[in-house]
């Protein structure tokens, strides 16, 4: 059922279908994510089996505010909790020690549950309607491309979902900024829409840069995947890829930014791509979802350079080329 987050009910209706232990897609400021009832074992485990997602990979919860952190959380240090008011609603998640209610099905087992509030005025209003946490992975098959629209989850998950809430495309493009809250120093699981510097800004000391492996599981080196082969390289090197690419395969795709110009001739798609950081990350899933529409077989993508979103889409595209490489 696809509702339109604009018609009076809709949010009712979906609120009502999570109550009663079923998925509402709903989007976010980064990715629609696929929700669930978070404090109901039987309705999060349908997450799981409708992403193909394995049950050790622990999942967002989605708060209405930084208020209802409490009752998630076993404990909350003060640097959370300065971060949380500063970046909520924001593209942050944190992770902190889980409170004894979070069902383990959340945490994958984990004694740890991450937390967010997500920018969205659906979200918010989805939330506020339900009035408990949604559980939320992105709203695409386990290891694909993640969904920046309602169409994008139809595609991907169809029938598997009871309710698509469509509120427009999302305008960050690319997941939450993921900081563990539980070790002595903030450590950063994930880039994404906050960028590493603003939280240090704002926390006051330097975030860890390096994940233990394992750390954030779900965060493995091949994610984020197009059907076509990827491969992600500097801006400089992109028309000679492209050759390269074209010299052994037909169909070549390339994520092209304005910036630099004509695409080179013979392109089997040219897809509207750009270097500056926040249009890359709006448009980068769409992008690759686009190139396999068009029946790419290889796509080449440049890598934009520079902090913050443009380190969390270098990630992506960097995570996403990995996968024929490890097969
Ligand atoms: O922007 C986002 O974060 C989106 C929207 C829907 O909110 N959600 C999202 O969820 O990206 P997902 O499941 O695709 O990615 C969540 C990541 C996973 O890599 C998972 O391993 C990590 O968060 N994670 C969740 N709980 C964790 C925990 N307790 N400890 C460490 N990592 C955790
Ligand atoms: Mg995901």
């Amino acid at each position: 059922m696809r509702l339109d987050a604009s018609q009076p009910q809709a949010i009712e209706r979906a609120a009502a279908v999570l109550r009663a232990g079923g998925l509402v897609a709903f989007p976010t400021e980064t990715v629609y994510g696929l929700g669930a009832d978070a404090s109901n074992p039987d309705a999060v485990a349908r997450i799981f089996e409708a992403k193909g997602r394995p049950r050790a990979h622990p999942l967002i919860v989605h708060l209405a505010d930084a208020a209802a952190l409490d009752p998630w959380a076993a404990r909350v240090p003060p640097l959370a909790r300065r971060l949380a008011e500063s970046l909520w609603p924001g593209p942050l998640t944190l992770v902190l020690p889980r409170h004894r209610r979070v069902p383990p099905a959340v945490t994958g087992g984990r004694d740890t549950v991450a937390l967010r509030v997500p920018d969205h005025p659906v979200a918010l209003a989805l939330l506020r309607a339900f009035g408990g946490g949604i559980a939320a992975p992105s709203a695409n098959r386990f290891g694909h491309v993640s969904p920046t629209t309602a169409a994008h989850v139809l595609a991907d998950l169809g029938d598997a979902v009871d309710a698509v809430l469509d509120g427009g495309p999302c305008e960050v493009g690319v997941e939450s900024t993921i900081v563990d809250m539980t070790g002595p120093t903030p450590r950063l699981l994930r880039e994404g829409g906050v960028p590493v510097e603003t939280v240090e800004a704002i926390a006051g000391c330097p975030v860890e840069r390096r994940a233990r492996p394992g750390e954030a599981p779900g965060t493995l080196r091949w994610h984020y995947a197009p059907r076509a082969r990827l491969l992600a390289v500097a801006p400089g090197e992109l028309a000679g890829a492209i050759a390269e690419a074209s010299a052994r395969h037909r169909r070549v795709a390339a994520l092209w930014p304005a910036e630099l110009g004509a695409p080179p001739a013979g392109l089997a798609a040219v897809v509207a791509f750009s270097l500056d950081p926040a249009r890359a990350a709006e448009r980068l899933y769409a992008a690759l979802r686009e190139a396999d529409a068009r029946g790419a077989q290889v796509i080449v993508a440049p890598l934009p350079p520079g902090d913050g979103l443009a380190a969390a889409v270098r990630d992506r595209l960097v995570r996403a080329a990995a996968r024929r490489e490890d097969e």
